[in-house]
């Protein structure tokens, strides 16, 4: 058995793959030159994933606060606050394109009723308590929104938009470090790193799906995928 450190440095470089195919798919998204909804449309779809990721990441401190030191409890409410910072910026983008005011219960509704391509929606498929789950989704699907907010930042004009991006993609680097801080801790038997290492194959596929879902499906992306995961099957977006 490797190490929880050398185990989580491998899952971090067999990532890349599924990183820049998020890239590649953001941009070509961008450069596509989409019409005023279909802005509208992609940033509600970030700005109901943010609110997800703040209501289950607050939800899962609850329940596993008696196990958490301390350190860890600072880390995971800093989070929650960022994720929150996160929803506002994303919402005030959404009501500059949209030009009224964002109607949050029917942003929540929509989402129930069948709902689009999010990352937090890994997430919600974890028990609430289980902080292994939680901190690989961290490692692997916060990591994934690093690039493609780093990306965001820089293939988009507008340079206040452009900023406050780059701002969101720092943070979601310190929600990265948060989950590879709590997989190098609990990541130490077979059956642990196996759990996470089966976690991790299903959340790279989901999130390339997700990805090729709510941007733009790249053939090139895809191949490298494939090439690094198996193939995604007929169905994948
Ligand atoms: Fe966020
Ligand atoms: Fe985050």
């Amino acid at each position: 058995m490797v190490s929880s450190r050398d185990f989580v440095a491998r899952i971090e470089q067999d990532n890349e793959p599924l990183y820049r195919a998020s890239e590649i798919q953001v941009e070509a998204f961008f450069r596509s030159g989409p019409s005023r909804e279909a802005m509208a449309e992609h940033f509600l779809g970030r700005c109901m994933n943010e609110y997800m990721n703040l209501v289950e990441v607050a939800e899962r401190l609850v329940k596993t606060f008696v196990e958490l030191d301390r350190e860890m409890v600072v880390k995971l409410a800093k989070q929650i606050l960022d994720e929150a910072n996160h929803y506002n910026m994303v919402a005030e983008i959404v009501e500059r394109l949209t030009g009224r005011p964002l109607d949050v219960q029917l942003m929540i509704e929509k989402e129930r009723s069948g709902g689009s391509a999010k990352g937090a929606r890994c997430l919600q498929g974890i028990p609430q308590d289980d902080l292994l789950g939680l901190h690989t989704y961290q490692f692997i699907a916060e990591g994934r929104a690093v690039r493609v907010w780093q990306r965001m930042s820089e293939v988009i004009t507008d340079e206040l938009i452009s900023n406050c991006y780059s701002r969101i993609a720092k943070d979601e680097k310190f929600h990265a470090a948060i989950g590879r801080q709590g997989l190098e801790a609990l990541a130490r038997t077979e059956k642990d790193q196996a759990r996470v290492q089966s976690l991790v194959n299903d959340m790279r596929r989901e999130l390339y799906i997700i990805s090729a879902e709510n941007c733009l499906e790249v053939p090139e992306a895809r191949r490298l995928v494939e090439d690094a995961y198996g193939p995604l099957g007929e169905s994948a977006a």
